[in-house]
């Protein structure tokens, strides 16, 4: 069996959503300290709802095709499911990925989260910080945080 499904395969040779948004309503990034990939999600964002989102992932086959996979998800969507958007419901709709490929694309589930938590800051909105439980690897504070 091949280790890749065609759907990874598909979005890594030709990834959706790539590229930057100018002037972003809400930006995300995070990496992976060991294996140094990063991940960085933009955001456009009207009346809750993501009417448009881009990514630039520097990393692995498996984090481009879970970048590309994400931002197809969550396109179109209120914010609310994509806060809800799983690394597990990525991995499912790529039709699967490698156990030891599966933290590719925690860096989705968290590039988003990321975004949408920059885009709360930005705009003054209120939100409940349980809402972002992996916040310590997001990269979000580290601008605010003299201890790197
Ligand atoms: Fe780093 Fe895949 S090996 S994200």
């Amino acid at each position: 069996m091949a280790l890749y499904s065609d759907i990874v395969m598909d979005h890594f040779r030709n990834p959706r959503n790539v590229g930057v948004i100018e002037n972003a309503d809400g930006v995300g990034e995070v990496g992976n300290a060991k294996c140094g990939d990063i991940m960085k999600i933009y955001l456009r964002i009207e009346d809750d709802i993501i009417t448009d989102v881009k990514f630039e992932t520097f990393g692995c086959g498996s984090a481009i095709a879970s970048s590309s996979m994400a931002t197809e998800m969550i396109k179109g969507k209120p914010l609310s499911e994509a806060l809800a958007l799983t690394n597990k419901a990525v991995a499912e709709a790529l039709d699967g990925l490698p156990a030891h490929k599966l933290h590719c694309s925690v860096l989705a589930e968290e590039a988003i989260k990321s975004a949408v938590r920059d885009y709360y800051d930005k705009h003054g909105i209120a939100y409940d910080v349980k809402q972002f439980p992996d916040c310590e690897h997001c990269g979000h504070c580290d601008s605010q945080c003299d201890c790197h």
